[in-house]
């Protein structure tokens, strides 16, 4: 794996403002992503894993500028993407593409599958007709669909062969960067594995390719990744190598969540751990350590103070006061 950054998220915060009463007054703010910083290196595969609501879509739309962060910074290349406007905007927007959870919601349902791609390619790639009408057909055998499938519209494809078409949509631009928000989690076991392995593919034949890979899946995101982040409640609490973070988890709260995953063979067993309570709100953030209100280990000091992340091994983060 190479060891270059190719983005580095700093500091990075997206509240969303709650509104209350008649005159929607600001009341308070839901803190999806709290300051968090990450850097991801050209050509790996990070996963980014943490319960629902923790914040993981808002980072990687923020990365796409999807949405507008409150503070922070995203180095991409050098450039601060959050500053960017006009041609440069779009020129990243090629560059960083992203495949959502739910294809429907991001491909026109008016367009025929040949229509959207070629436009693609026509518009933003700058091809002639005859060019993109041949690059499609490529890229749908590509992502595993028969270049017969072009003229159909998007309703008529299954819900797996969907997410080919929002792949292939995503690849056309040839980016460089490829956040996929759950990409498979709607699909059926058999077909999400079939997606999985279309995207290490992929990952081959463009070998500079950066993923981020959003999932609440760890057996998936175990397989496909080169490194983990772990979120929680808006903060990346651990970061490491996907092996030495399975085998080695150190924040209490990526053990916990590791330990609800089927065993998986070879693997030591381990007992499961059962949180306590509920996740609290991102409109009402606990003081000190945010996890203290579940963890079995808090302790005085985890109430009061927020633990920052340390490296533990290696390449291994992690942001607990527990750890020596
Ligand atoms: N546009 C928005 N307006 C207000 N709150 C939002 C908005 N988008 C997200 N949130 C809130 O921000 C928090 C983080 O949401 P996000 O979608 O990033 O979570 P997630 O980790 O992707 O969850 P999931 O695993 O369920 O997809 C949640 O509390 C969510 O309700
Ligand atoms: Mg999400």
């Amino acid at each position: 794996m190479q060891n270059n950054v190719v983005c580095s998220i700093e500091n990075l915060k997206v509240y969303f403002p709650i509104k209350a009463g008649l005159a929607q007054r600001t009341v308070g703010h839901i803190k999806a992503v709290d300051d968090v910083s990450l850097a991801i290196h050209g050509g790996e595969t990070l996963g980014l894993v943490g319960e629902s609501g923790c914040g993981k879509t808002t980072i990687g739309r923020a990365l796409v500028r999807l949405n507008e962060p409150t503070a922070g910074k995203i180095i991409y290349n050098g450039q601060n993407i959050l500053e960017l406007k006009g041609d440069e905007l779009r020129d990243l927007r090629r560059k960083l593409q992203i495949v959502f959870q739910d294809p429907y919601s991001s491909l026109n349902p008016r367009q025929t599958v040949r229509r959207m791609l070629s436009e693609v390619l026509t518009v933003q790639m700058g091809m002639d007709q005859k060019q993109a009408l041949e690059r499609t057909g490529e890229l749908l055998a590509q992502v595993g669909l028969s270049p017969a499938y072009a003229p159909r519209y998007p309703h008529e494809f299954s819900g797996g062969q969907r997410q080919r078409v929002a792949i292939a949509r995503a690849i056309a631009l040839q980016p460089e960067f490829l956040v996929c928000d759950e990409a498979v989690s709607a699909l059926d076991v058999s077909i999400q594995s079939q997606i999985i392995n279309l995207l290490m593919d992929l990952k081959e034949h463009y070998t500079d390719m950066t993923y981020l890979f959003i999932s609440h899946a760890l057996n998936v995101v175990e397989h496909i990744s080169d490194r983990v982040a772990v979120m929680y409640l808006g903060r990346v609490v651990e970061l490491s190598e996907t092996e030495e973070l399975f085998g080695h988890p150190a924040h209490p709260y990526t053990q916990a969540l590791l330990s609800a995953i089927p065993m998986l063979a070879g693997r030591e067993e381990r007992e499961p751990i059962v949180l306590k309570g509920e996740v609290p709100s991102a409109g009402n953030v606990p003081p000190g350590c945010r996890f203290h209100t579940r963890c079995p280990y808090a302790t005085e000091r985890c109430r009061t103070e927020e633990p920052q992340m340390r490296e533990c091994a290696p390449g291994h983060f992690a942001a607990c006061h527990l750890l020596k």
